[in-house]
């Protein structure tokens, strides 16, 4: 029954930021994905009779690569393999369920935020028994094994019913189909306190969930109508192979139509949205737009709020393109604050070592160390318990914090899909000029950063060029590692304004001196051929 099937090396199998993404026509490509999935195998260790989490978010290809996988994880001689029923699991489910069941791993399939269906993008990620990202010890050897692959495993057997939940055996394995959302509400139940977000519901609070056609529909449908009570709360709540259509990227671009109705002065109380895989969020309320990083400070302010978080936080941890809001938090409270580099695998062992209990990113990312995620539902009832216990609207919420720490101006510049070549020629300059720009306009420190990781002394460089003026403000370039096309320059700008008086000028407009410079300094038209952004945040 077992197969060893002769195979030859892909190029570029190099896991990003998160995980391996390219399109779904390269996954289609005979044993591209078996190749991928025996690397990550083939660079693991005393796996054998153990369990393995699968599932993903829905997107087209993900019902077989399911398949492919549950057969690989078998003739590779795991002992247990936990699918979600139909092979769905949320990126944050699957996390936790590789954490409940103290499985060796996981394997997760999902390009996150990119858009799905034939002409779409696939991925698939492998989990460590942290439940977090691969670090990247094992994603380097994966890659490694990519490189010199001649064989994989698998088993010669028809595709099984993961319709149904319940245990099913094949060959030397038991696959356990589960249900999706049962064990991640149960989780979610310990966290928070349901029984005021309850009250808030019933008290006439309206609020609007955008499912995006993806994941998290189905955990919103249960969590806020089911169990919460709350009353046509989800839009787009049916996860479908293309996502019907939408870009499941939760910000002010992607998720128009939800952010039109809130940011009305008659809309509902409060809109949020997630993604492809779930891991990400959307925080709206009436007339009040919250950019992640903001809601990352209020998150770590108020935390203390929510059962689970009432003795306090640790600590808080962002990524360095985050702005430095949670920073201000952590000193008042007392507790430290991390800047890491992007991607969450670099909090992993800040989480799994106590030393930070809340953490984010200002890609949409908010998470704790109730998994090794990020996670966008979480991240929606953490407000939900704020608002439960504050009873007071999303915009008094933030405005008062920006009274109390001042007000941290963000956004972000994305420059989607330009030619590679001339991407990494700007960047290599910046490098190039980094003590140049030291003294000129304010900026005080101009470096490429990088991280000596304070748990296992591991050391990642190359992570942005990073330049911070004399008054806090900065600049930040960086290239995404997760496109698959071209290249994606990713340009971060933050100003820190004390005085409330200001507070409430237009993001754009108070950033427009410091976007002025980052054009220029970068000679971003030059470089790229592009007048302006393709998105901004
Ligand atoms: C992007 C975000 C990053 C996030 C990652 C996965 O990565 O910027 O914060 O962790 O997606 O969701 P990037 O494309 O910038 O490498
Ligand atoms: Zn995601």
């Amino acid at each position: 029954m077992f197969e060893l099937v002769p195979t030859k090396p892909f190029d570029g199998q190099k896991p990003g930021t998160s995980g391996l993404r390219k399109k779904v026509t390269v996954f289609q490509q005979p044993h591209y994905a078996e190749n991928f999935i025996q690397s990550i195998f083939d660079s693991l260790e005393g796996f054998a009779g153990k369990t393995l989490v699968i599932g993903g978010d829905g997107r087209y290809y993900n019902s077989h690569i399911v398949q492919i996988a549950i057969r690989m994880a078998a003739a590779n001689g795991f002992g247990r393999v936990i699918v979600g029923q139909g092979g769905l699991l949320s990126t944050p489910a699957a996390s936790h369920l590789i954490r409940k069941n103290a499985a060796f791993g996981g394997i997760i399939l999902s390009a996150s935020h990119n858009p799905g269906g034939p002409d779409g993008d696939f991925g698939i990620k492998y989990n460590a028994s942290n439940g977090g990202p691969a670090p990247e010890k094992i994603t380097d050897a994966i890659f490694a094994k990519t490189k010199t692959i001649s064989t994989y495993k698998t088993l010669d057997t028809q595709d099984i019913d993961i319709n149904k939940i319940g245990e099913i055996e094949l060959a030397n394995i038991i696959v356990e189909v589960v249900d999706p959302v049962s064990d991640y509400a149960a989780l979610m139940q310990t966290l928070f306190d349901f029984d005021a977000i309850g009250d808030l519901f019933k008290s006439g609070f309206k609020m609007k969930f955008d499912g995006m056609g993806a994941i998290t529909g189905p955990y919103a449908n249960r969590i806020f109508e089911d169990i919460l009570g709350a009353k046509n709360v989800v839009m787009n709540g049916v996860p479908l192979p293309d996502f019907g259509g939408h870009h499941p990227d939760p910000n002010l671009v992607h998720a128009k139509e939800l952010c039109d109705l809130i940011l009305s002065s008659s809309g509902p109380d409060f809109g949020a949205a997630s993604d492809g895989d779930g891991d990400r969020n959307l925080i709206i309320g009436r007339n009040m737009y919250v950019t992640p990083s903001d809601s990352l400070a209020i998150i770590a302010a108020n935390a203390q709020l929510a059962p689970a978080y009432a003795a306090g936080i640790a600590g808080v941890a962002r990524s360095m393109p985050t702005s430095c809001a949670a920073d201000l938090v952590a000193k008042k409270l007392g507790v430290p604050s991390f800047e890491t580099p992007t991607g969450w695998k670099f909090f992993g062992n800040l989480l799994d070592a106590g030393m930070a209990t809340v953490c984010g990113e200002e890609s949409f990312g908010t998470g704790s160390n109730h998994v090794r995620e990020k996670d966008g539902v979480w991240a929606v009832l953490m407000w939900l318990n704020i608002l439960a216990k504050r009873r007071e609207s999303v915009e008094k919420i933030v405005k008062s914090h920006w009274l109390e720490y001042g007000r941290n101006f963000y956004t972000r510049h994305d420059y989607e899909e330009v030619d590679l070549a001339r991407a990494n020629d700007l960047m290599n300059n910046l490098r190039k000029s980094l003590s140049g720009f030291v003294g000129k306009n304010g900026i005080k420190t101009a470096d490429d950063f990088s991280y000596r990781d304070p748990v296992d002394r591991s050391f990642t460089e190359g992570q942005g060029i990073r330049l911070v003026y004399e008054n806090g403000s900065r600049i930040i370039y960086r290239l995404s590692g997760t496109g698959t096309a071209g290249a994606t320059l990713r340009v971060y700008i933050e100003k820190y304004e004390a005085d409330v008086a200001k507070h409430n000028i237009e993001t754009q407009a108070a950033l427009a001196d410091l976007i002025g410079q980052a054009n220029s300094i970068a000679a971003i038209q030059a470089n790229t051929g592009r007048a302006a952004p393709t998105v901004i945040t």
